[in-house]
């Protein structure tokens, strides 16, 4: 079989699939991440190296005999910035994807360099959860630490640099950095040069299959994996989720609900655009982990996280017994509404200081309404990503794959279903991105040929999800007031 590593934002998970696409085993370690002050998102590194072998320890604790992959692919969280010294140590913790401190920076960059040319090379706004802002305010703030620094990496490529000692990182997760010329696929010196950064910092950009390095010794000792094992370049959990459910050719889409949630559609060639309005701007075009493949991709950044966090602050036992009787509420709760805006939103509003909101609240809402308002909300949230997608790339998937933690709520899948007006495919064992990074692993060894040639099936059978017409109709009628309340709140944020 083949290896797949996600170095995900509350934990990792490791999967062994063999080349039949059936999963023999996986192994899941969690951590959380700190969070210094509101609006920051920090986590160390080393943690997740920790988790990498904890996952491999359980795989091995289950039967699975690591001495049989035959290589290894890793994916990850994307933009959260590694920094590491001439040492190979880590200089500071890495500043996450749902970090929004650097909206200043942002804009400073777009300033210095130029709106429209950053545009046109990155194809993308600078956003604060990406890579550049964060390394330009370590800059300002930490100058030290801007000092120390040798190599810039995104997280999964850590990993593969503790594997292999290899440093190197791949084209899905580098159009997320502001660097990155997503339609050449390559670097763009011009942008680094432009703000001070070294060239020397970003290693080598790989296609996501590439065979990168091996395992070395001493990795072998700390993880039980074969010493030489080879492994790929990876991905960004996005494509890497999205590969994973195989989905890379126009016409389909992935939502994924992790601790983000995004809306993810393959574009076989990236959209011209010198600029686009402020809105459309947030909505993201990067390279796909598949080559001569793009992606559009919409993000909200407290998708599973806003239930995660409704789960843990409100008393609830576990999941479980927060979702228990949640289905008897009626869609819609009864009028009551959920802004998932806790940590700020990227799409499609890019505002750091946006918060969540419970509107409508009255003496007839119970508990359980809060919490399928939650659900809604962060549901509606990923229909404004969906519709701004549209509007960007004029075309509308038709099918769409469900991912993450969510698949597992069937109350949760059917109300994406009737938010989104779209039939969900769903498959619960199918682990989105650790599998994606496995099947890199396959395709870099020549296991498979190409992705057309990965296995659909994966011993699992799909949960398909159909939409409830009536439903539908009433989320409509609320999803018109959602998309009223940001406006209305925007001058209180602050
Ligand atoms: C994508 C993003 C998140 C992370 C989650 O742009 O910031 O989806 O990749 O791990």
């Amino acid at each position: 079989g083949v290896l797949g590593i996600d170095i995900g934002t509350q934990g990792t998970k490791a999967l062994v699939v063999d080349s039949e696409g059936n999963i023999q085993g996986v192994g899941t370690s969690s951590y959380s991440f700190e969070i210094p002050r509101p609006g920051w998102s920090e986590q160390d590194p080393r943690i997740w190296w920790q988790a990498v072998i904890s996952s491999l320890k359980i795989l091995r604790e289950k039967g699975i005999s690591l001495s049989n992959i035959r290589a290894v692919g890793v994916s990850g969280q994307m933009h959260s910035s590694v920094l590491l010294g001439e040492d190979g140590e880590v200089v500071r913790s890495a500043i996450l994807w749902n970090d929004v401190r650097t909206t200043e920076e942002c804009a400073e960059i777009e300033e210095l360099l130029g709106e429209k040319h950053v545009y046109r090379i990155t194809k993308n706004a600078v956003l604060p959860g990406f890579t550049a802002p964060k390394l330009r305010w370590i800059q300002k703030n930490e100058p030290d630490r801007y000092r120390a620094i040798r190599w810039v990496m995104l997280p999964k490529d850590y990993i593969v640099f503790r594997l292999t000692g290899e440093r190197s990182t791949d084209v899905s997760d580098a159009s997320g950095t502001a660097l990155f010329d997503v339609a050449g696929r390559k670097w763009s010196e011009a942008l680094m040069e432009g703000l001070g950064f070294s060239r020397e910092w970003f290693p080598a950009v790989y296609e996501s299959k590439i065979v990168v390095g091996r395992v070395t010794a001493e990795a072998a000792r700390a993880t039980g994996l074969p010493e030489g094992l080879p492994v790929v370049a990876g991905a960004g959990d996005n494509a890497a989720a999205a590969l994973g459910n195989g989905v890379f050719h126009e016409g389909k889409g992935v939502i994924s609900v992790g601790t983000s949630g995004t809306v993810f559609v393959p574009l076989s060639r990236v959209p011209d655009f010198d600029d686009r309005e402020e809105r459309l701007k947030t909505v993201h075009l990067f390279c796909h982990c598949v080559p001569n493949t793009w992606h559009a991709m919409g993000v909200t950044l407290s998708a599973g996280m806003s239930l995660s966090w409704f789960c843990q602050q409100f008393g609830w036992r576990d999941f479980e017994n927060m979702l228990s009787g949640v289905q008897e509420i009626p869609p819609g709760s009864d009028g009551l509404l959920f802004l998932p805006y806790i940590n700020g939103e990227r799409t499609p509003h890019n505002d750091p200081y946006a918060r969540g909101v419970f509107l409508g609240i009255s003496y007839r809402h119970s508990a359980k309404h809060f919490v399928r308002a939650v659900m809604e909300g962060v549901a509606f949230s990923l229909r404004d990503c969906l519709e701004l997608i549209e509007k960007v790339t004029s075309s509308s998937p038709k099918e769409l794959y469900l991912t993450g933690g969510a698949v597992k709520s069937r109350l949760w899948s059917q109300t994406f279903s009737d938010v989104l007006k779209r039939r969900l495919i769903g498959y619960e064992d199918r682990e989105g991105p650790a599998l994606g990074a496995a099947f890199l692993a396959g395709l870099g060894i020549g296991l498979w040929n190409s992705p057309d040639d990965l296995p659909h099936q994966v011993g699992s059978i799909p949960v398909i999800t159909e939409t409830n017409a009536g439903s539908a109709s009433v989320y409509d009628q609320l999803y018109r007031v959602y998309r009223h309340l940001y406006p209305s709140l925007k001058e209180t944020y602050q």
